[in-house]
């Protein structure tokens, strides 16, 4: 992981302590230019993920049954995916006409499949292997305190 990252991390793990995910997805949000939406969906009745925390534009996925748009599919395959360009990908879910690309890295408690990061950008390929690295450190962060 890169040193800002490394100290991003460090700064959430403090974040995350004192002021829980609502703060988290605000901190990722103001300190990563080409976040442009950051939310916290989370498993409901094994069958569908419900939107909590977010930070940016409403949307009107707040609630996403597993295998539909992106988020489904990590439910169901339960590894990240980065989508470079969303206007290339069948079964995504829009939630705004500026969106170019997205990552979605899932959280899981002991094991179990909980809770999913997901995360819009305005820019096409936004997210490279140092985005995945650093929320994939932050979903095994979150899933220890959850
Ligand atoms: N694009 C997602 C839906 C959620 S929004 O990005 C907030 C998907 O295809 O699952």
């Amino acid at each position: 992981m890169n040193e800002d990252d490394q100290n991003l991390l460090e700064k959430l793990k403090g974040v995350l302590e004192e002021d829980g995910l609502d703060e988290v997805c605000r901190t990722l949000y103001d300190n990563k230019e080409h976040y442009d939406w950051v939310g916290i969906y989370f498993v409901e009745d094994g069958e569908k993920l419900v939107l909590e925390p977010f930070k940016g534009k409403k949307t009107i996925h707040t609630e996403i049954p597993f295998g539909s748009g992106v988020c489904g599919r990590v439910a169901m395959e339960g590894k990240t995916i980065i989508v470079d360009d969303v206007c290339k990908e069948n079964e995504y879910l829009s939630c705004s006409p500026h969106v170019k690309s997205e990552i979605v890295v899932p959280i899981y408690k002991e094991n179990e499949f909980v809770a999913e990061i997901d995360i819009d950008s305005n820019t096409e390929n936004a997210f490279s292997e140092e985005d995945k690295i650093l929320l994939e450190n932050i979903a095994v962060m979150i899933g220890s305190v959850i």
